[in-house]
Order: C-alpha cells, then structure tokens, then sequence
C-alpha cells in the first residue's frame, strides 16, 4: 500500500492541529500517512497521494506552499490530492465563502485544474488569538472586522478525513 503526504503550511498553529488530526484520521482506518511541514520540503518521491493545506490571510495564501506545488507539480498532478482550506470565514458555509476560500487556495495550487480535483475541498474554521498576532497582523485584524475566537473542530475534520480515506489509496 501507498503512503499518504499530509502536507500543511501555518502561522499559528491550528493548519498543523488540523493537518495533525487528518493524519491520525488516516491511520486510523489502517493508511500509512506522515504529516509534514511544508517549511520542512517534503520529499513527494515517498509518496503515493497527498492531502494539502494552508490557512489564508487576507485573501492568500503564503508563498510556501505555492512554492513547494510549483517544484513537484508534475509528481502531484500523477497522484491523487485532496485539499483543505483553514479561514475564519469558514466558520459559514455560504457560497460566497466557498468561492473566496477557494479563488485563494486555487493560486496556491498553480491554477491547476488537477490538483484537489477528483474529492470534495475541506473548508475548516481556524482560530484567532489577538495576543500572539503581531502588531501589523493585530491591525489588519481589527480592519477586516475579524473576530478573535477558536473554531476549530477536529469532529469536522476527522469526518471529511474519513470520507476522503478510501479513495487516496
Ligand atoms: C491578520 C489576519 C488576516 C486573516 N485573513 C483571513 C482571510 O482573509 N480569510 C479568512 O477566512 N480567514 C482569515 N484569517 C483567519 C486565519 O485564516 C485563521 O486564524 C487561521 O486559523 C490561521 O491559521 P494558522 O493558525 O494555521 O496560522 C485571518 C487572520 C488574521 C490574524
């Protein structure tokens, strides 16, 4: 059997909680699945199937996980991917969040019409803590509207984990 890449980017730490909970999910129902930073470049060669995550920031997401698709895009694009989104927007499902979220994650991809494609996107709400943002970060919070609070629900994400299992091997 093929081993499983869960690949994250985070700033804060809920994309790892996240990330960390889909690989257990994954053993769990008797898959092999190593959990990676993308700070850490993964090495895609190990791997059979990748599930890929990142939180977005005002509308984006960082460079460096567009980075590490846009160096093993061709490995990724020959193997089953699943993506998830983390955002506090994703605390409501409503079309409108759906598109944002995914427009963000879609430039992070490369634009490729194949990655993500064949399983339904995870669309996860993160947490946000004023006090361990820095300054610019607390600023741009405060101009977004957004609200502190922890959202995450590791439930959610084992159930979509789950329902993605079968088909990554
Ligand atoms: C300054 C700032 C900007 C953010 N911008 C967005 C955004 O555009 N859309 C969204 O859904 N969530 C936004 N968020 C929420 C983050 O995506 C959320 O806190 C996420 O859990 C962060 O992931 P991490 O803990 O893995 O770094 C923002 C949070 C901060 C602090």
């Amino acid at each position: 059997m093929g081993r499983v890449l869960v690949v994250f980017d985070t700033k804060f730490g809920a994309t790892r909680d996240i990330a960390e909970e889909i690989g257990r999910s994954l053993r769990g129902v008797g898959l092999e699945a190593d959990v990676v930073a993308v700070s850490a470049s993964p090495e895609i060669a190990k791997y059979s199937a990748a599930v890929l995550g990142a939180p977005i920031f005002g509308g984006h997401v960082g460079s460096a996980l567009c980075d590490w698709v846009k160096a093993n895009r061709e490995a990724l694009e020959n193997m089953t991917t699943a993506v998830f989104e983390v955002g506090a927007s994703a605390r409501t499902d409503t079309p409108e969040v759906r598109a944002s979220l995914d427009q963000a994650m879609n430039v992070a991809l490369c634009e490729s019409p194949f990655l993500g494609s064949t399983l339904p996107r995870g669309r996860f709400a993160g947490r946000i803590d004023p006090d361990k943002l820095p300054a610019p970060m607390r600023f741009m919070m405060h101009m977004a509207k957004l609200p502190a609070g922890d959202w995450v629900d590791l439930d959610v994400v084992h159930s979509w984990a789950i329902g993605i299992a079968s088909r990554l091997v």
